[in-house]
């Protein structure tokens, strides 16, 4: 949770948000298919509840270890330096790709061999050639997450050709890494500023922005060529 407009909800509002947005996923996802929901230390029970009642199966918490974390100003309590990802699936047969997470684990056994993918994933809040910035130099987003991450993520959970979507695409580092993985996405980010052109690989991937209310959504189809990213 941060300071932004899309983040002041009182206990309840959130808790109903929560499962307004859940129950949509619940619906759109494949039997079999799974969940990823980053969370901080705010909203993670909201979350845990919320799935829990739609019958989901919870197989693991990921945690995000910042290895760049902002020092606390206020003294009074430890040093967060931790994000969660909490892993979900709808059925029994959920996909994952252990082999191939081995493959792209940064830590290897003593003799250099490859290791199982834990579930603490140490690795810096997003920065230099990665953070996207406006002209100002200020970051487009204020909570832009590792491609890392979403690489594990994705290689996990997923198969080639596969469709991915993200509901709160932000600055759209879920699309980038799906596309650059070869899967199919589709984004939803109802903040228009928040769409903007990717300056990393994707130089190619330009959101055309039509005339949205700020109560829109945008779906941004990503299946589609990326000079022409459609929002609806
Ligand atoms: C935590 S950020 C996602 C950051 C993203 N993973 C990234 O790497 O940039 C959440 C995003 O959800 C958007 N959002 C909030 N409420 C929304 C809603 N009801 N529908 C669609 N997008 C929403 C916000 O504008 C914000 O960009």
């Amino acid at each position: 949770m941060v300071n932004e407009e899309w983040d002041k909800m009182t206990a309840p509002e959130y808790l109903k948000f929560t499962r307004k947005w859940i129950g949509a996923c619940h619906k759109a996802l494949k039997d079999n298919g799974s969940i990823y929901i980053s969370c901080t230390y705010h909203n993670i029970a909201e979350v845990m509840i919320v799935l829990k009642q739609f019958d989901f199966k919870i197989n693991n918490i990921l945690v995000w270890q910042k290895t760049n974390a902002m020092p606390n100003m206020t003294k009074r309590v430890f040093t967060h330096s931790t994000e969660f990802v909490v892993w979900a699936v709808k059925g029994k047969k959920w996909i994952f790709n252990y082999g191939e997470l081995k493959k792209i684990n940064p830590e290897t056994q003593k003799d250099g061999s490859l290791k199982q993918m834990r579930d603490v994933w140490a690795m810096p809040l997003v920065q230099g050639k990665e953070r996207l910035r406006g002209k100002d130099g200020k970051a487009l987003h204020p909570t832009q997450k590792p491609e890392e991450m979403l690489k594990r993520i994705i290689v996990a959970s997923s198969n080639k050709g596969d469709l991915v979507l993200d509901p709160f695409l932000g600055s759209g580092t879920t699309a980038v890494v799906a596309k650059k993985l070869g899967r199919n996405w589709i984004g939803i980010e109802k903040t228009k500023s928040m769409l903007k052109q990717h300056k990393d690989d994707f130089k190619e991937l330009v959101y055309k922005l039509y005339d949205l209310t700020p109560e829109e959504i945008a779906i941004v189809e990503g299946k589609i060529s990326y000079s022409e990213v459609h929002l609806i």
